[in-house]
This record gives C-alpha cells, structure tokens and sequence, in this order.
C-alpha cells in the first residue's frame, strides 16, 4: 500500500529515520522536516554529519547543538509556500555528552573533573553506541522542552539499523556491567584489581610518559559513580518516549537486496518490541522508463536517428538500466509482501544529488504525494 508521509504523521511529535548507512537518512529527514514545515508546522531537524552542501543550505555553517531556523528567503528561492517553521540542528554527540555530565554532576569540581579526565574523553567518543544514545538525549530534551510540533531526526550511520534502537539498553548494560560496578566500588575491591605487576606497569609509564593513568582511572571511576544513576534513569525514559504512540519510526532503505533484507529485519524487530512504525521509504529507486522493446528493436529503432555504433551503445545503457529497475522492482515487491499492507513509498533516484531547498522540494513531490 502507499501512503503519503503526511498522513504517516498525523498526531506525530517524534519522526525517527532510520536504516543502514548511506541509504538517504539525511536526506529524507531534512525533507520530511521540510515537507511538514510547509504544511504549517514547527519541525526541527536533528540531523547528523549531513553532507557539507546541505547543511550549507540548510544554514548550518557552524557546527553546534543550537537550532538554526531556516530563513524564509530560501523556501520563496526555490518556489515553495512555507506556512510553518523548519528550524535544524546538527547534533555533535561529544557535546551533548558534556552537557549531560554538567547536569548530572554534584557540583563544579566534580563536572570539572570528569570533563578534564583523560579516560571520559576517550571513553565519550568511543562507547558503543554513544553516538546514537546522544541523538536519542537530545531528542528527549527537546521533546520536554515542548517548542517544536514535529522533531525529526536522523540516525548516525550505524552498520546495522538495529544499532540505534539497543543503544539505549546497550549504555545502561554498560552502566550496569558487573565490570563497571566493580570499578565503581573502589573503597572494597577498588584499583587494586590492577595488582602489583599491573601497579609497577603504571609507575614506569609515569615516569616515562609523565602521564599518571593510574590517578585517571580511579578519578574518572570515582566520579562516574556518581553519574551513573542519572544516565541509567534517562536511558530508561528515552526509550519510554520512542516506544509512546506519539512518536514513529520511518525505516530509510535502498532498493538493493541486502538492504531490504535488513528492512525486513528491523520491521520485524519493531513489532516484536510494540514500537510505533509508521512505514518505509524506499529511497533511490530505478524506476523502470521506455517502453518494452526488445533489445535488438531498440537498437534498430536508435540506429535510424544515431550513428550506430553510438545506437548499440545507448541501447545497452538502457537494457542496463532495466534491468536494475527490474531487480529493484521484484526487492521491493519483496519488501511490500513482508509489509502486509504497512505504508510503503518510493522516491526514484534523483539525476541530482539532493543538496539544497529545491533538491528537497523534488524529494518531497514523492514523500508526500
Ligand atoms: N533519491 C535520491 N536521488 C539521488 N541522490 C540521492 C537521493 N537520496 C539521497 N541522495 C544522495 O545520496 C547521498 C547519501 O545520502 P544521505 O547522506 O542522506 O545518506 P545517509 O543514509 O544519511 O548516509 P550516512 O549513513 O552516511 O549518514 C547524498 O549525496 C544525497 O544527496
Ligand atoms: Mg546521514
């Protein structure tokens, strides 16, 4: 069944776009962030590491986790009525990260502390999935905060789409990891886990190094303890929110076949888990053109207006190209089986990158037609 993403949304607050890398997050986001805006709301984008033309023309210059509203001036540019506000941001995961310690810590000193340390630095770029999770906080926040209609966001480019939907159990399973918890008893078992040799290890790269890693790790230990609870406490709310009615995951595919493989796999992962899903976009699509001929008939037919070895040529580009569309069809066919009757859209792929207001525009016709 196919189903415009207006009525997808109806009664929405939150919009997730999610899917496997590369297939069109980004840019679908922005678009039905836009479509939406146009159609009067307040929607905000929170889009990740869009490419550097989009953000440009989106307004984001800058990288911040401010929301930048989306001058007017560039929806009248490309010849669209704009009734409501499209406001974007672009989430850098490092720095929500900080602004979680700030409010989670007891007080300056502590905040400082952890900030400062050497381990939380590397520990806040590279815990797994902390890049999702801050996507996820930062949705949370602005959703209590109440100022927007429609959020939507985009998703990190995970490997896998089902990265983004355990990353909050992921980073409570980290917080509560028998492993972090003995480190966050140092008074009982503590730093001595280390042991002598360990001990002896750590002064010889302090005197070597200068750097006292030592120190660090019991620092950071003592004063994640503390945060710990907080973290745990939000994980749990966010995915309270993204499993409430008033929010929708919209899965990003590609026609290709892994990727809808893994479609199928994530719808049947969101219904296991009575997540709201709203539909998929099938995104890039090689929609099928001309008409039927064979292949030798075409030629014939090309070779009257063209030279022909440029006749063969054009020729098989189309046969190529056919046969995508054909491939593309019967996975999509494929996908809509599986769907049982859930929306399923289709944006073909575009002759032009989509990089600015009028690329969204052309996205949209599809997403809401
Ligand atoms: N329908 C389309 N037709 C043509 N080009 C498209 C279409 N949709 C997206 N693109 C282009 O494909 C590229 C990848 O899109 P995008 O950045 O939105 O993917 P993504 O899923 O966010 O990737 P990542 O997982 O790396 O974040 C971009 O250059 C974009 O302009
Ligand atoms: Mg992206």
């Amino acid at each position: 069944m196919s189903a415009a993403l207006d009525r997808i949304l109806r009664g929405k607050e939150i919009c997730v776009c999610a899917g496997a890398g590369g297939v069109g997050k980004t840019t679908t986001s922005a678009a039905i962030a836009m479509g939406m805006a146009a159609r009067g709301k307040r929607c905000a984008v929170l889009t990740i590491d869009p490419a550097k033309r989009l953000a440009n023309s989106l307004g984001l210059s800058e990288l911040g986790n401010e929301a930048t509203q989306v001058g007017a001036e560039r929806f009248a540019a490309a010849g669209l009525e704009m009734k409501g506000e499209l406001w974007a941001m672009m989430l850098d995961a490092k720095r929500t990260f900080d602004d979680l310690v700030e409010a989670y810590a007891p007080d300056t000193r502590s905040r400082d502390r952890i900030l400062e340390n050497r381990i939380y630095r590397e520990l806040s770029n590279a815990v797994a999935g902390s890049q999702e999770y801050m996507a996820m906080e930062k949705l949370y926040e602005l959703h209590a905060e109440g100022t927007y209609d429609l959020l939507v966001l985009d998703t990190p480019p995970t490997r896998n789409a089902l990265d983004f939907l355990d990353a909050p159990e992921r980073l409570s399973r980290f917080l509560d990891s028998r492993s972090l918890q003995f480190f966050l008893k140092p008074g009982r078992t503590g730093l001595k886990v280390f042991g002598r040799g360990t001990g002896l290890l750590f002064a010889a790269l302090k005197r070597v190094t200068g750097v006292d890693l030592l120190q660090d790790l019991s620092e950071f230990f003592q004063a994640f303890g503390d945060l710990a609870e907080g973290f745990n406490e939000r994980a749990v709310r966010v995915s309270k929110l993204l499993s409430d009615p008033r929010s929708t995951f919209v899965l990003v595919t590609s026609p290709q076949r892994d990727s809808i493989d893994e479609a199928v796999f994530f719808n049947r992962r969101l219904r296991e888990r009575n997540m709201p899903f709203g539909g998929v976009v099938v995104n890039r699509m090689h929609t099928e053109a001309g008409s039927r001929s064979s292949n030798g008939a075409l030629g014939d037919d090309l070779a009257s207006v063209l030279d022909e070895a440029l006749a063969q040529r054009v020729a098989r580009n189309f046969e190529d190209y056919r046969a995508l569309a054909e491939r593309d069809h019967e996975n999509v066919t494929r996908l809509a089986a599986e769907l049982k009757g859930e929306p399923l859209i289709i944006v073909p792929y575009l002759d032009d990158d989509v990089h600015d207001v009028a690329g969204l525009a052309v996205m949209n016709e599809h997403l809401f037609a």
